[in-house]
């Protein structure tokens, strides 16, 4: 069974209770889910391998560490998973960036891809698959599903808020990717939005209707 992280970070906590007003507008809600997708890959990078190198200082020669040279790579869901990849790659600036497009039937909530485009070396590769919003699941699952038909191993979903019932769905359709999440939320309500959630993450962040 995936693990499931929920990020208590004080500074992803306040950010995040203003990325749920409904009184933020397009260019602040922009801005705070960009920022708390960067504070969230400070999180989600913990565990990330390094090795010692020397380094020469203006003093003296030192043993140091640096990134062992693990190949990322971010997955966006288009389109609201844009939202939140420039705030990650300002940390991990070198992560390949691949993108899988999918929109959900307003009718039957399904998820219909449109659009794939993975990096290379897609096996060796340590994937984040990231957008804001996991409400039924069906999204996240049917890009896990076109990334692993493509040869990737290791993947982590990465969202700002989660319904439980998305969080089951994607834990049992595939068990071995763990989630981490700023919020996990009481449910779906019968339009498929998360409650209490954002509203649309789309919306909100590219100023549609
Ligand atoms: C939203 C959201 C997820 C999906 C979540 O995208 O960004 O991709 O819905 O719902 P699910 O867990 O029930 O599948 P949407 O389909 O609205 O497309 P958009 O990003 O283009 O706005
Ligand atoms: N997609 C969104 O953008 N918001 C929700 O609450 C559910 C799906």
């Amino acid at each position: 069974m995936g693990k499931v992280y929920v990020f208590d970070h004080p500074l992803i906590q306040h950010k995040l209770t203003y990325i749920r007003d409904e009184k933020t507008g397009t260019k602040e809600f922009r801005e705070l889910v960009d920022e708390v997708a960067a504070l969230m890959a400070y999180e989600i990078t913990r565990e990330l391998p390094t090795e010692e190198v020397m380094v020469k200082t203006p003093v003296t020669e030192a043993k140091s560490k640096v990134l062992s040279g693990k190949k990322l790579g971010l997955v966006p869901i288009l389109r609201a998973g844009l939202g939140m990849t420039d705030g990650i790659l300002k940390l991990i600036p070198a992560a390949k960036v691949g993108h899988v497009g999918l929109y959900r039937d307003p009718e039957t909530l399904q998820p219909v891809e449109y659009y794939v485009k993975l990096p290379p070396d897609i096996e060796e590769r340590e994937f984040i698959v990231i957008d804001p919003m996991l409400a039924t699941g069906g999204s996240a699952v049917e890009a896990i599903n076109s990334l692993k038909k493509r040869g990737a191993k290791n993947i982590k979903m990465m969202c700002l808020i989660a319904a439980p019932e998305g969080v089951e769905l994607l834990n049992e359709a595939h068990p071995d990717v763990d989630i981490y999440i700023a919020g996990l939320d009481e449910k779906l309500n019968e339009k498929g939005y998360i409650v209490p959630g954002l509203g649309d993450a789309g919306d909100r962040l590219y100023g549609t209707k």
